[in-house]
Order: structure tokens, then C-alpha cells, then sequence
């Protein structure tokens, strides 16, 4: 295996003589432990083995046109180094607005639940982790929270609001005026994006946005999302299915399911699940949709929502306002194969996690009997296959605290890592032989005043 690779791929695999040349081609938890338990990663030690034979360390290869490179040396580096400023809501005027609401009455409890709570446990998380630093001046990266999307459904401030104070925030931070904004992260949850701050393309068009929507043709004219900058999260599922031993609801074995496939959501007058809700009252006994109730006495509970998911071999995903679904994500934690539905829909960690060995992806536009039949050819020890290197990966979905070797915040931390740019304006910074970074001014770095003006 070592003599087949070249220059490029040699700094990936540091100690190649040392790896089992591994058929397995996706992440695992494998990674993420090691990370934990050796902060100063050593790439050349022998390898724990768990008990699925898998070993701990190094042995989990990716195929890369026949060759295999190592992970986690592909996917991200050898260990985590970063600090990361989290703005805390006294120090800015403004900033519990967008926390709690006009009158401070939302409660980030409330705000944590449900398929927004992204921008709540990930700013609660980063004010646990170790790698929060108290210091701004030696900071890597800066976390503004805000819960603006929790705090707008429930009325505590409307889109002028936000707005507004949104660039109140951003008008009392000398350091996010200093890098243009280009180390600030921000969370925005839902399918809108950073475009929930309705001046966002002015003020914060720089910044890091963390968001599970990765979709750039968006019905507005400007996608607010960028590759080069931005993070697609993976979606926030209930706690009750997420948590490791005893989950609110288990899987089902395959040959217990009634179903092949099941679409569990609501019509919201959108073309490709209107079809999937006909398909279903025409082909009742292969895909179940029930007509969801989500409010009143009928009204499917969380349980009961998860007993209906896990009763068939695929939950289909089709896309609703935006491209991400969270259907996507519970999937996995009742064991069911994702079928996405929606063209445009990108997906977290992509470096990492071979999505066609965990779903399938398939055109809305041939939304029909064809795509059951399709589902129906495949043989159960296949979908057993994909549900097990689902099982695998999906530790990476759950909003675990840092003590858990793999979670979706792990994950995250990586993404930043890779974010974390030498310079501060891309464009507008220059670096001349003996290291000096100056401005178009030639003025040095540390004596520009101002370079990005004020919001
Ligand atoms: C957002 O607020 C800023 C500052 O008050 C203002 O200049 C801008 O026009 C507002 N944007 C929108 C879309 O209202
Ligand atoms: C960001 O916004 C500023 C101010 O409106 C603008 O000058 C700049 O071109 C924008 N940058 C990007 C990358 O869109
Ligand atoms: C680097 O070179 C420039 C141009 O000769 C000079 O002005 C600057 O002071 C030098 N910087 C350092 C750190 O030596």
C-alpha cells in the first residue's frame, strides 16, 4: 500500500506500514475517541480494538480511487488547537434582546427544543468546552449567541427588530471591526439562514455562519450561504432519541416493519409531498403517511411520532419550506434508511462521512411508483449494511457535551478549526518577504486604524 502513493497523499499517512489496509470506507466514533483521549495525537501508536474487531485507532481507511488513505489525517488534521471568545449577554447592549425577547420573557428552555435548538445548545456547549478562552486578544474565534429564531416565533421581537439590533450588537465589537467579522461565528437553524437578519449581506457577509441549510439557489436572489466560510450543522433532534443506552423509542427489527417506506409530515402545499401523500393513498400497504395533526386533540406525540418513523424499512425526506429536513437526522436514531428528496440538500461533515454508504438521494422529479419499486429491489441485507454504517456515524447528529467522544459538536470544533484564517481581510491584506502584513497602505497590520469601517 505504501508504495502506491504519491507525494500528495504521503503527509495523510504518516505511518502507513502500520495500517491494515481496511475495506471499511466511513467515518466512525473511531476517530473522535482517539481525539479525546489523546489531545497530542501521536498518528504512530498501536491500536486499541473494540469490541466490533474495529480497532481504535488508524484503521479506518477511505477509499480514494482504489487507493486508501487514512483517517482521520484526511478529513481534518492531527488534533484540535483553538480558542474560541464567546460574547457574554451583559457585555453588549442589545445582545439579550436577541437572546430572550423584548421583555426578556422567552426562556432559552423553551428555545432549546425542537428542530431550532441548534442556536441554543451549541452557544451552551461553547461555554463548557475547553476550548473556550476568556481572553480576547488571544482568541482564534468569536461566538455572538442569539436565539433570534426562537425569540421571533414566539413574538418576542419581529424581523425590523432584529434587525435593528442585530447592527446595534455589531456596532459596540472592536474585534469583529477589526477582521471585518471574518472570525465571528453565528448560528441561524432554520432554512432562512443568516437572511433572518434581514441586513445580513451587508454587516455580516464575512462571518462564519453555522447553519444546517446548505442549499445556495435558494427562492431569494442571494443564497446566504458560502462555501468557503460557512458550516452546514446537522439538525437538532429530540434529546429523548439521541442519548446514548435507553432512547424514548427503539427500532424496530427490519422483518417487523409494516411498512417499505413512510412520509411523515404535513402537505404545506409543496409539489413533492403532495405526490408522496397521493402515492401513499394509492399504494397504502407499501408507504404509510398519516395525516399528521400537529396541533389539538389529535396531535401526534413525540413517541408516537417515533413509533410511526421506525415502522418501515426508508422514511422518505422530501424537501418542505427549504432544502434540509430533519427527517433526515431522526431517521437514524430509529434506524430507518434516509431517502432524500430534495435536490438541492447538502449535508454536514461531508469531508468525512461517505453519505451513499448511510442513504440514498433520489430526483424529487421521479417522485411516483417508480421510486417504490426501486425501494422494493433492494435486498434487506443491504439495507441492514447501510443501517449499521448509519448506526456508525450517527453519534455525529447529537448535541452531546464535549465528554462524549463523538458528537455533533465535535464535529463542529473540526469544521472551525479548518476556518480559522491567517489573515483578516482576504482581499484587502498584504504580506510582504520578512512577514509584515500590511494594507494597501503598506501600513502595517498592528497600526491600521479602522481597516473595515464601522457598521
Ligand atoms: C437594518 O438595520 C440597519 C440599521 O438600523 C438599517 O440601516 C437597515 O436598513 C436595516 N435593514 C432592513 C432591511 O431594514
Ligand atoms: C460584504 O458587504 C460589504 C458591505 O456592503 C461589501 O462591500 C462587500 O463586497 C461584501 N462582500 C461580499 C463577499 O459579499
Ligand atoms: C519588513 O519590510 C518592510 C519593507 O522593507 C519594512 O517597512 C518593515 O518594517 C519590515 N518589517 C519587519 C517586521 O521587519
Amino acid at each position: 500500500m505504501g508504495s502506491s502513493h504519491n507525494n500528495k497523499s504521503r503527509i495523510f499517512t504518516p505511518c502507513t506500514r502500520t495500517h491494515q489496509i481496511g475495506a471499511l470506507l466511513l467515518v466512525t466514533t473511531t476517530f473522535f475517541l482517539t481525539r479525546l483521549f489523546d489531545q497530542s495525537f501521536s498518528p504512530c501508536h498501536s491500536s486499541p480494538v473494540n469490541q466490533d474487531g474495529i480497532s481504535h485507532r488508524n484503521h479506518v481507511h477511505i477509499s480514494d480511487g482504489g487507493r486508501s488513505i487514512s483517517w482521520p489525517e484526511r478529513g481534518y488534521g492531527s488534533h484540535l488547537s483553538l480558542k474560541i471568545y464567546v460574547y457574554d449577554e451583559n457585555e453588549l447592549d442589545g445582545l439579550k434582546l436577541l437572546l430572550y425577547g423584548r421583555d426578556g420573557a422567552i426562556s432559552a428552555d423553551s428555545c432549546v427544543k425542537g428542530q431550532w435548538g441548534t442556536q441554543v445548545k451549541i452557544h451552551r456547549l461553547l461555554l463548557q468546552s475547553r476550548f473556550r478562552t476568556k481572553k480576547k486578544e488571544e482568541a482564534d474565534l468569536f461566538f455572538v449567541p442569539a436565539y433570534a429564531k426562537c425569540v421571533r416565533m414566539m413574538g418576542g421581537l419581529n424581523d425590523k427588530e432584529i434587525n435593528q439590533t442585530y447592527v446595534k450588537v455589531l456596532r459596540q465589537m472592536p474585534y469583529f471591526r477589526r477582521s471585518g467579522g471574518r472570525d465571528h461565528i453565528f448560528v441561524f437553524p432554520s432554512g432562512a439562514g443568516a437572511h433572518l437578519f434581514k441586513s445580513w449581506a451587508t454587516f455580516i457577509n464575512r462571518s462564519i455562519i453555522l447553519t444546517p441549510e446548505g442549499d445556495r439557489t435558494d427562492k431569494r436572489d442571494t443564497s446566504a450561504f458560502n462555501t468557503w466560510k460557512d458550516i452546514i450543522i446537522p439538525g437538532n433532534v429530540d434529546d429523548g432519541m439521541t442519548k446514548r443506552g435507553l432512547t424514548l423509542v427503539q427500532p424496530l427489527p427490519l422483518s417487523k416493519r409494516k411498512y417499505l417506506a413512510n412520509y411523515l409530515g404535513r402537505a404545506q402545499g409543496k409539489v413533492g409531498r403532495l405526490q408522496l401523500i397521493e402515492l401513499a393513498n394509492q399504494y397504502p400497504d407499501q408507504l404509510e403517511s398519516p395525516d399528521l395533526k400537529f396541533k389539538g386533540p389529535e396531535k401526534l406525540g413525540k413517541i408516537e411520532y417515533f413509533q410511526h418513523l421506525r415502522n418501515a424499512k426508508f422514511c422518505l425526506a422530501p424537501r418542505g419550506e427549504s432544502s434540509w429536513t430533519l427527517r433526515f437526522y431522526e431517521s437514524f436514531f430509529v434506524e430507518c434508511v434516509p431517502v432524500i428528496l430534495s435536490d438541492e440538500a447538502e449535508f454536514p461533515f461531508q469531508n468525512v462521512i461517505d453519505y451513499t454508504q448511510i442513504s440514498i438521494k433520489w430526483p424529487s422529479s421521479r417522485i411516483g411508483r417508480q421510486l417504490l419499486d426501486y425501494l422494493a429491489t433492494i435486498p434487506d441485507e443491504h439495507i441492514e449494511q447501510m443501517i449499521a454504517h448509519g448506526r456508525q456515524i450517527r453519534c455525529l447528529w447529537a448535541y452531546a457535551p464535549e465528554t462524549e467522544p463523538c458528537s455533533a459538536m465535535q464535529g463542529i470544533m473540526w469544521e472551525l478549526q479548518r476556518k480559522v484564517r491567517q489573515f483578516h481581510l482576504s482581499a484587502e491584506t498584504f504580506w510582504l518577504h520578512n512577514g509584515s502584513i500590511v494594507n494597501r497602505d503598506l501600513v502595517e497590520f498592528n497600526n491600521w486604524k479602522l481597516p473595515v469601517r464601522l457598521p
